[in-house]
């Protein structure tokens, strides 16, 4: 007999995590899972649970940053699972959600998450190739953050964040400046690297520290930037050329295949291999 019941001190949740489960889904999707929120980090979780043990979890939550779908994170126990408890904590999730927003989900195509979400009619609004490349030292004009550190970062971020996502997840003006800084807080300056125009920071390329690979956040500043490819190419190739030198064995790109300037330019670059993402939505 299975009971489903609001999340409680002390429940623990790990027991739903498979053995080689992705890391991505672990820092982001199982980590929602939690006591109840309110106000604008509104979050409610519910418990599957049978004898006692949890089997399965649905968290829904507000997102802050992309106002326009909520977040779903649905989680069933390895041994659990095939049983349709999953498309029972999905029917809860759309009777959670305060309104009609779509819930939204990250998952692999190529594992049970994609499977699951395709078999309950998502859409897929975003495909994310995940890229990884082996940094190799590359000619480029452009120049590290700590050859030439730019005077706020942060507000360079947030501009390259909003256009990037302006056609398919729009930002909560609200909260760019936060997310700036945030995002600014963990760069990585000595592997990151910006392309000039004339005194002005054309196109960036990023890293951050990722598990398991470094990530690489790439692209113009502005979403008309003149010579756009070219500037972006230079950033990348220096942010590889720093990390090739730091001994970094491999990047993953975080980006987007609609992402005009990076998406092509990644299509040119030797692929030691790839993890794909697809971002989804059910009504
Ligand atoms: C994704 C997950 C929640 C599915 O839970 P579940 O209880 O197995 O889901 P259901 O039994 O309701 O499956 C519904 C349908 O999804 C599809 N599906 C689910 N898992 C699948 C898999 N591993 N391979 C192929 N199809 C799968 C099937 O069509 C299935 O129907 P069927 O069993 O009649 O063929 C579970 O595998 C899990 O916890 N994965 C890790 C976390 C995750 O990726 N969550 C993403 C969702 S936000």
């Amino acid at each position: 007999m299975t009971e489903v019941r609001p999340w409680q001190p002390g429940d623990d949740l790990d027991g739903l995590l498979g053995a080689g489960a992705d890391p991505l889904w672990v820092a982001q999707g199982h980590a929602l899972h939690g006591e109840d929120r309110d106000g604008d980090r509104w979050r409610r979780t519910l418990v599957a649970v049978e004898d006692g043990e949890p089997v399965g979890a649905v968290t829904v939550a507000r997102n802050r940053v992309h106002p326009g779908r909520w977040i779903v994170s649905i989680e069933v126990a390895p041994a659990r699972r095939r049983r349709g408890l999953g498309t029972l904590l999905l029917d809860l999730a759309r009777e959670l959600r305060p309104d009609d927003r779509p819930l939204s989900a990250k998952v692999r195509p190529h594992r049970a998450g994609g499977a699951f979400a395709r078999a309950a009619g998502a859409r897929t609004y975003q495909h994310c190739e995940c890229a990884q490349v082996r940094p190799e030292a590359r000619a480029s004009t452009a120049l590290t953050l700590t050859e030439r550190p730019v005077p706020d970062l942060g507000a360079l971020l947030s501009a390259q964040y909003r256009w990037v996502h302006a056609a398919w997840s729009p930002l909560d003006e609200g909260m760019a400046g936060w997310l700036g800084g945030a995002l600014a807080a963990d760069v990585l300056s000595d592997l990151s690297a910006v392309s000039w125009a004339g005194g002005r920071p054309a196109a960036l390329a990023v890293a951050f520290p990722g598990a398991p690979h470094l990530a690489l956040l790439a692209e113009t500043v502005d979403e008309h930037q003149l010579d756009g490819d070219r500037h972006l190419e230079a950033a990348v190739h220096r942010a590889l050329t720093a990390c090739a030198q730091a001994g970094v064995e491999l990047v993953e790109f975080d980006g987007h295949v609609t992402d005009p300037h990076l998406h092509p330019l990644l299509q040119r670059l030797p692929r030691a291999g790839e993890d794909p993402l697809h971002l989804v939505e059910v009504s």
